[in-house]
């Protein structure tokens, strides 16, 4: 288990994660109390956990030992190798001064963010961690942000890069509610694509089960499901009794 400090400066308090949980239903659900227990003693009021697929027993300690189910998590691949497309004129790198703009798109698009379906996190804490999500993603974390409308963007896909697996990542997408449907979600997907093609073997992007528009998005960009998790919160018993 570890603090999030990140979670924690948006949330305004302390908030940590488990990293990893290994063990049979009995023992994982007596280490899941434990780490309760603990997390009280220090003061920690929000915790999260991922489970990967295929592991249901841990999934049933979770809730025993009192966290409850927030998202399931599927992440897309597709490969890079041979991808070829033109470049589209429409989609270019995002220019000085665009920030609060992307931010404003991003703020209406994560209504399914596991950090707004849990009831006992405050919405302005979730609109904090979004904001501040792309603000680091300008601030370099992004290796890639382009825009659709590079004169006045209507979308954004900001993508990391590991050079050494030779994988993209779609970081965030989001495009804003008046432009959806129009085919520029899929035009920005593409054309990170063909920006990572001869660098990067694959496309890697993750999104929540729920979120009907980003699965079939994916899929429609040649994006095939290659795993998936559930994600776990446990609240300190004074968030869940003030939201
Ligand atoms: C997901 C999102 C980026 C899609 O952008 P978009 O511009 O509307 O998508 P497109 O118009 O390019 O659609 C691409 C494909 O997805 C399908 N699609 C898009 N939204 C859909 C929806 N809500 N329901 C069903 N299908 C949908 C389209 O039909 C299209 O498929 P097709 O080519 O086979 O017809 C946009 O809805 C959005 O910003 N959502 C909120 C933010 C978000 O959820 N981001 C992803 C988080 S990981």
């Amino acid at each position: 288990m570890a603090l999030d400090p990140f979670d924690s400066e948006c949330f305004g308090f302390p908030m940590a994660k488990i990293e990893a949980a290994e063990g049979d239903e009995r023992c994982s659900r007596e280490l899941f109390r434990e780490a309760v227990r603990r997390a009280g003693e220090i003061g920690w009021r929000h915790l999260a956990v991922r489970v990967p697929d295929g592991r249901p027993a841990l999934a049933q300690s979770l809730e025993r030992a009192g966290f409850f189910w927030v998202d399931a998590t599927v992440v897309f691949e597709r490969s890079l190798v041979g991808f070829a497309a033109e470049a589209d004129p429409q989609i270019a790198p995002a220019a000085e001064g665009q920030l609060r703009r992307l931010q404003a798109i991003a703020r209406g698009a994560f209504a399914q963010s596991r950090y707004q379906t849990d009831p006992h996190l405050p919405p302005e804490g979730a609109r904090r961690l979004t904001d501040a999500w792309v603000a680091n993603l300008w601030a370099g974390r992004a290796d890639l942000v382009l825009v659709a409308d590079p004169v006045h963007p209507v979308g954004f896909v900001a993508c990391l890069f590991d050079p050494a697996r030779r994988s993209a990542q779609i970081d965030l997408i989001a495009v804003a509610e008046e432009g959806r449907g129009r085919g520029v979600g899929r035009r920005l997907v593409l054309e990170a694509c063909r920006h990572y093609s001869g660098r990067a073997d694959r496309l890697e992007v993750g999104t929540q089960l729920a979120n009907l528009g980003a699965v079939r998005l994916y899929e429609a960009c040649g994006c095939r499901l290659a795993r998936s998790a559930l994600t776990f919160h446990w609240a300190a018993p004074d968030l869940r009794a003030r939201w």
